[in-house]
């Protein structure tokens, strides 16, 4: 349980598309702080065990897209999806996702979510060292809410999904707005 904890201050190296630059590849570096996406804002992050896989592609990822105005509507102000992928891997995932509402943050080296804890291994599928699935809805850079999969260890056989669904998490959000407003 992470509720309370402040997120691992990381600089994170993304790919960004810049026409100045032309050609076929108009791409630069962008590196970008977990104060550049999470200071004064209240956010969902979500991380996964790898960019295309099927329930991350299949639920996961597009519930949370496409229920991002029902987020909003809960006091949400960005929603993140991480992986312990490189940058031009989770470009190529959100292209493929038509991502308009979810942002992805590339964790490449893993540092993040060693930080947080959520490291694994999954050489069982030749994966190296992956997160293990979470969210957490964050205000400010300070965990407010989390939901971890049960069974954190190395080398699952299954990677479990369901408490960290956007399902899950939007209703502790109406959960949360109930009990506020009592
Ligand atoms: C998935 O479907 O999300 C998944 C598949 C293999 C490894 C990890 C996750």
């Amino acid at each position: 349980m992470k509720v309370g904890y402040k997120l691992p201050e990381i600089t994170f190296h993304t790919r960004v598309r810049d026409e100045t630059i032309g050609g076929p590849n108009p791409f630069r570096w962008l590196d970008v702080t977990t104060a550049d996406y999470f200071a004064g804002k209240r956010a969902i992050l979500f991380s996964l065990p790898g960019a295309f896989t099927p329930t991350c592609s299949t639920y996961q990822l597009p519930g949370f897209e496409n229920g991002f105005a029902d987020f909003a509507e809960h006091g949400i102000d960005a929603i993140y999806c991480m992986s312990v992928n490189d940058s031009f891997v989770m470009n190529k995932w959100a292209e493929a996702q038509g991502l308009k509402n979810v942002t992805v943050i590339p964790d490449g080296s893993g540092e993040f979510t060693r930080r947080m804890g959520m490291l694994v291994r999954k050489d069982n599928l030749g994966f190296g060292l992956r997160s293990w699935r979470y969210a957490a809805v964050v205000k400010d850079g300070e965990i407010e809410a989390w939901f971890e999969e049960p069974g954190l260890c190395d080398n699952h056989g299954e990677d479990p999904y369901g408490v960290s669904s956007p399902e899950n998490v939007l209703s502790w959000l109406k959960d949360a707005a109930k009990g506020a407003a009592a």
